[in-house]
């Protein structure tokens, strides 16, 4: 079958393990399914995964992609869940040591068909396209279990999320908005407040900038650059919900003075399980709230599509379609 997958690591140079061709098909285990795919998303995963990082040499080749939505083999609509935990596991896949994400393990979801557990599939309302909701099982997922499991944030509740033009940032302004919160965004571009005012946010500050309220909720992914900011930004008992450190992990303070004296809680939060997949898409659904989409290519253009993301060039997903 058609699929892009990658044959090689390179840290410098990702795309030149990257291909374009043809893959056996998937294995399909007892207890699994195998999704025909109809629209699938970039994330910076697969370029991790042609650094790589997250993905071991044994494994290749390995069929890209964590992201997708198509046909189950009854012809229903659905969108993959892309967290695979141990078939023994029970209750929140996020907790499980032997969990995986598509594309690490498992063949990923670039193709024409991907194989994943009967679970991991959630049924796609006909109100989103396939390529909208090819876009939600990594960054909106995060960004929704951040916001509303982790985070705890309620309607009427202020949060700040900063970096405002990342792939989590961008799905948490447009979740927090739809989900009735004042949202308060960072970012260091002007063109990009801009396009954050234009999703939804309320107010758009540069980084680093003096706030005019204390917030509930600070979603946190930038890490290094823009941590002491946040802390600084909490109201007392306020929560820091973290799950990204694009500018590094090290911090310079860790302002534990500010966590203990006021009473912060900071809090881990990583991808999501099939239960918040399946309420981010009723989400969806009842709200009109919808992923924004950066371009549309078929999938045999993915190589486009990835050096796009390798150079910065997008501003919401990239998504490949078949
Ligand atoms: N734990 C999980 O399940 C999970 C899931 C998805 C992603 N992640 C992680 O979350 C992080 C963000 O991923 P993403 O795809 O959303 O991000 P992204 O698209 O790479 O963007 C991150 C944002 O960080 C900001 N930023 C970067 N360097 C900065 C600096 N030096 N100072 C201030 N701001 C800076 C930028 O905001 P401005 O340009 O607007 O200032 C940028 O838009 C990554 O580390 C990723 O690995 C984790």
């Amino acid at each position: 079958m058609f699929a892009v997958y990658a044959d090689s690591f390179s840290k410098d140079d990702p795309l030149a393990g990257l291909q374009v061709g043809e893959r056996p098909e998937p294995d399909v285990p007892d207890g699994w399914t195998t999704v025909s795919v109809k629209a699938a998303s970039l994330n910076h995963h697969d370029l991790f995964s042609l650094r790589g990082v997250g993905l071991r040499e044994e494994a290749l080749p390995m069929i890209l992609g964590c992201d997708a939505a198509g046909h189950d083999e009854d012809g229903n609509e659905v969108v993959v869940h892309a967290v695979i935990s141990d078939p023994s596991w029970t209750g929140d896949e996020t907790f499980d040591p032997k969990r995986s994400l598509l594309s690490e393990r498992y063949q990923g979801t670039f193709a024409e068909r991907v194989a994943v557990p009967r679970r991991n599939v959630v049924p796609k309302p006909a109100s989103l396209s396939f390529e909208e909701a090819a876009c939600l099982p990594t960054a909106w997922l995060t960004a929704y279990r951040m916001l509303f499991t982790r985070g705890q944030l309620r309607a009427g509740e202020t949060v700040l999320v900063q970096g405002a033009g990342g792939g989590v940032a961008t799905a948490a302004i447009v979740l927090g908005r739809a989900a009735g919160l004042r949202v308060l965004v960072t970012s260091r571009d002007e063109a990009k407040r801009a396009r954050a005012l234009e999703l939804g946010a309320h107010e758009a500050f540069e980084s680093g900038a003096r706030l005019p309220v204390k917030v509930d909720a600070v979603i946190e992914t930038v890490g290094r650059a823009t941590w002491s900011h946040s802390i600084r930004a909490l109201r007392p008992g306020g929560r820091i919900v973290t799950s990204g450190t694009t500018s590094g992990p090290n911090l310079d303070d860790a302002e534990l003075t500010r966590i203990f004296f006021l009473q912060l809680s900071v809090v881990g939060s990583t991808m999501g399980t099939r239960d918040e997949l399946a309420g981010l898409v009723s989400m969806l659904d009842a709200t009109g709230a919808r992923p924004l989409v950066d371009r549309t290519l078929p999938m045999t253009e993915a190589r486009d599509g990835f050096a796009a993301m390798l150079g910065g060039e997008q501003f919401g997903k990239i998504v490949f379609t078949r």
